[in-house]
């Protein structure tokens, strides 16, 4: 495609949503309350608000190689510190894929260069689920089971943070662990028990 047609693309859609509803961007210009902070893979193939239905200005967006939540990461920290604490999301959503390249780079063992250091922390998963990867004969079940478990290890990093703890504690927010599905185009639910891991995680991590 032309990159020219993306503007002949975007003259269309202002007209499209001006004609759905005339004041479309007086509202958009007002500012953003989004209930949702969506932390998601890079990978093109996954088009968030697309996927959840959702219009501009009802989801937060941070999206990142394997949809990882690294502590000292400032990007990321900065981005769940703002939604949590300004925006005031009720909940945060960390959505993986099947088929993401982060996590097949990760099983690879190789020297990735400057990719080394993110990769790692997809690797500490693989090790911290070793027995049970390990014995997924399938490698492409394994790969699968990697990508859910990195998202359920994805979110136990957000619950480490003291602004999900904080906001939990005051005002009922919660954590979603989620997974895209690309053959059949359906979010799959982790269903991970946030109450059971903030209550088994705070010996270590608390932070009031
Ligand atoms: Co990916």
């Amino acid at each position: 495609m032309d990159i020219d047609q993306i503007f002949n693309n975007n003259e269309k859609w202002v007209q499209q949503k001006i004609a759905e509803n005339a004041f479309f961007f007086d509202e958009l210009n007002k500012g953003q309350f989004p209930d949702y902070l969506y932390i998601g893979c890079s990978d093109s193939r996954v088009a968030a608000e697309e996927i959840m239905g959702l219009a501009p200005g009802e989801l937060f967006v941070h999206r990142n190689i394997a949809n990882m939540v690294v502590g000292i990461d400032l990007n990321g920290m900065s981005v769940i510190k703002y939604a949590i604490d300004h925006l005031k999301v009720k909940h945060v959503i960390v959505c993986g894929h099947y088929q993401c390249g982060g996590i097949k780079a990760a099983m690879i063992s190789q020297d990735m260069g400057i990719l080394n250091p993110w990769l790692r922390n997809i690797r500490d998963v693989y090790r911290l689920h070793k027995e049970e990867l390990n014995a997924i004969i399938s490698e492409d079940d394994r790969y699968d089971r990697l990508v859910e478990l990195n998202v359920q290890e994805q979110c136990i990093n957000l619950i480490k943070t003291a602004e999900v703890q904080r906001a939990y504690k005051e005002r009922g927010l919660l954590v979603h662990g989620w997974v895209f599905n690309m053959k059949t185009g359906k979010l799959k639910d982790l269903k991970i028990d946030f109450g059971h891991v903030i209550k088994n995680i705070r010996e270590i991590y608390r932070i009031d």
